[in-house]
C-alpha cells in the first residue's frame, strides 16, 4: 500500500477544497427544517458550489450517481439519495455529505442536523458521535500506528451503549476522492500503517443506537441500520501535521480547534 504525502502546495489546495467543503455544510443549515424535501436541500447545495464557489461536486457522476450530496435520515446509515418526496418531519436526524472538487482536490465532509424539535435519543447520538469523531481528532500525530483512531472511536460510543458501524470506513483524500489509506472506526488490523506528516484522509464514524450491522437497499445505494436503530455521522477531512493535526473542513461556528499541536 502507497499513501501519498502531500506536498505544501498541494496541501494548500486541500485547505481551500476543505474550506468550499465546510461552507457548504454551514450555508444549507438555515434550510433544514421540517416539510423541506432532502431533494430541495440537495439543489441548493448544488446551485451554491457550481454559482458561488464555482467548484465541482464531487459525488455527480461517481459511480453513476446523480447528486450532490448525499442525506441520511434517521435509521439510514449513510448514502441516502436526496428526492422531492422525501420531506422533513418533526424531530428527524439527518446527515448531510457533500464533496466538493477545487483546482483538482477534494474537500470531504458532513454532519448531523435535527429538523425541529429533536428528540432525547435522536440529540444524545448525534453528540456522542461529534464527540467520538473529536476524540480520534485530537490523538492524530506523525509515528501513531492508524488503528488508534477506529479503537478511540470504539471505545468512546461503546461507553454509551452506541455501536461503531464496520461495513463503511474513511478514506485517503487529495486529488483522488477515495484512496488509501481505508480508515476504519473501529478496533481492527491497519496493515502496519503509521501516520506521517503530509498525510490527508477523512475520519466519517457512522454510530448506531442499536447493533452495527447494516443493510444496503434496493436502490443499490441507500444504506440502513439492520436493526431499524437511530444512525449518525460526523466526517472530517484532516491532515497530519510534523507534531499534530489540522483539520481542514473545520467550520467556522465549530467549537472545536482547526490545528491541535502536540
Ligand atoms: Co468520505
Amino acid at each position: 500500500m502507497s499513501i501519498k504525502l502531500k506536498t505544501p502546495a498541494e496541501i494548500e489546495k486541500m485547505r481551500i477544497a476543505g474550506k468550499l467543503a465546510a461552507e457548504v455544510l454551514e450555508m444549507i443549515e438555515a434550510y433544514v427544517k421540517p416539510g423541506i424535501s432532502t431533494g430541495e436541500l440537495d439543489k441548493i447545495c448544488y446551485d451554491y458550489i457550481i454559482n458561488v464557489q464555482k467548484a465541482i461536486p464531487a459525488n455527480i457522476g461517481y459511480h453513476g450517481y446523480q447528486h450532490t450530496s448525499c442525506i441520511s435520515i434517521n435509521d439510514v446509515v449513510c448514502h441516502g439519495i436526496p428526492s422531492f418526496d422525501k420531506k422533513l418531519k418533526d424531530g428527524d436526524i439527518l446527515n448531510i455529505d457533500v464533496t466538493v472538487i477545487k483546482d483538482g482536490f477534494h474537500g470531504d465532509t458532513s454532519r448531523m442536523y435535527i429538523a425541529g424539535k429533536p428528540t432525547i435519543t435522536g440529540e444524545k447520538l448525534c453528540q456522542v458521535t461529534q464527540e467520538s469523531l473529536y476524540e480520534a481528532i485530537k490523538i492524530i500525530k506523525p509515528g501513531i500506528r492508524l488503528k488508534e483512531i477506529g479503537k478511540t472511536i470504539q471505545k468512546y460510543v461503546d461507553k454509551f451503549g452506541f455501536s461503531s458501524v464496520r461495513e463503511y470506513c474513511g478514506h485517503g483524500i487529495g486529488e483522488v476522492y477515495h484512496d488509501e489509506p481505508q480508515v476504519l472506526h473501529y478496533d481492527a488490523d491497519d496493515g502496519g500503517v503509521i501516520l506521517k506528516p503530509g498525510m490527508t484522509f477523512t475520519i466519517e464514524p457512522m454510530v448506531n443506537t442499536g447493533d452495527w450491522r447494516t443493510r444496503t437497499m434496493k436502490d443499490g445505494w441507500t444504506v440502513k441500520t439492520k436493526d431499524h436503530g437511530l444512525s449518525a455521522q460526523y466526517e472530517h477531512t484532516i491532515l497530519v501535521t510534523d507534531n499534530g493535526v489540522e483539520v481542514l473542513t473545520l467550520r467556522s461556528n465549530e467549537d472545536f480547534p482547526r490545528i491541535i499541536e502536540h
